[in-house]
């Protein structure tokens, strides 16, 4: 990793993609920014557009329309690019085009010298990242998916409005696939120290079922926000942005990330959503919840998916 100044390079510049470069800017989290898109023109729009702000961010931040050389000196790189989900499609659908598109830009990263930390947030997240720990020979630890970070983070919202409760004082876990077999982890779930389930009954006007409806709120998130604006972007360029601060800032901060499993929860050679610690070098530790048998059973069903699905492509 260089001393110099932090450097991140997205690939990819669509919608998510400029959502990230945009709260990356106004957020002051890097030093230098480098676009990277097959649309040149679209790039180089974006950079200057994004220049033009800088005066009124916390922070200058160099921005430019680059290429892959500029990933040697890159202490992350971001992969925004791929086919994005459709109203009516799934994450996993758009596993065998994504998996295509990834060999060739993981191919051109690795080989114009990249030695840092990859942050992977196109869908299926899980998988891709997977392909890319595979396609770059990197160590698993500096390969991180977005996983369900923005899962949680729509989880920790929906109950903070709930409860009445701000947000940051929620602490509760969605892990698993992002995607349709995630899952809550209900038996760490927590305000202000105090277990959600202790709420309940000391408040009495909370139900189960409005929980339960929470949780099917978070899961089909994206589907509901699809439907009505056709993608994505704003939450999980967040999302990522949290991360980038994470792994430049050192923070050693918990997150939900798609982290590799070597035995941990039970399975072994996967990426899927689990808490983990982010610091400057990747992922220091996945954070091992003792799961209840529910949640186990869950968990297990959400690693199947995911191993049945990239299956004929590893
Ligand atoms: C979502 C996309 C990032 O959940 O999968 O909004």
């Amino acid at each position: 990793m260089r001393d110099r100044v932090n450097r991140v390079v997205l690939i990819g510049t669509g919608a998510v993609g400029s959502s990230y470069a945009f709260a990356l800017l106004n957020q002051g989290v890097t030093e230098e920014l480098v676009l990277v898109d097959l649309n040149k023109e679209k790039s180089e729009g974006d950079a200057m557009d994004l220049n033009h702000g800088i005066t009124f961010a916390p922070s200058p931040t160099k921005i430019w329309f680059g290429n892959y050389s500029d990933c040697k000196d890159a202490d992350i790189v971001v992969i925004c690019a791929g086919a994005n989900q459709k109203p009516g499609e799934t994450r996993l659908d758009l596993v065998e085009k994504n998996i295509n598109i990834f060999k060739g830009i993981v191919n051109e990263i690795v080989s114009n010298g990249f030695q840092g930390i990859f942050l992977v947030a196109t869908n299926p997240v899980d998988i891709l990242t997977h392909a890319v720990w595979k396609f770059s020979g990197f160590p698993k630890e500096r390969v991180i998916g977005s996983g369900t970070s923005l899962d949680t983070a729509r989880f920790r919202f929906l109950l903070g409005e709930y409860f009445d409760i701000d947000t940051r004082n929620v602490h509760a876990y969605i892990i698993g696939e992002h995607g349709d077999t995630e899952l809550p982890v209900w038996s760490h779930a927590d305000i202000a120290g105090k277990k959600i389930s202790d709420w309940m009954n000391a408040e009495g006007n909370f139900k189960q079922d409005d929980l339960d409806a929470i949780f099917l709120n978070v899961r089909d998130a994206a589907y509901h926000i699809i439907e009505r604006k056709g993608a994505t972007y704003y939450g999980i360029a967040m999302a990522l942005v949290r991360l980038t601060k994470a792994i430049l800032q050192n923070e050693n901060s918990v997150l939900t990330v798609s982290a590799y499993l070597n035995g941990e929860y039970g399975h072994k050679d996967v990426y899927i959503g689990v808490p983990a610690v982010v610091n400057r070098k990747g992922i220091r530790q996945i954070v091992e919840l003792d799961l209840d048998e529910d949640e186990q059973q869950k968990f297990n069903h959400s690693v199947e998916v995911l191993k049945n699905t990239m299956a004929p492509f590893f």
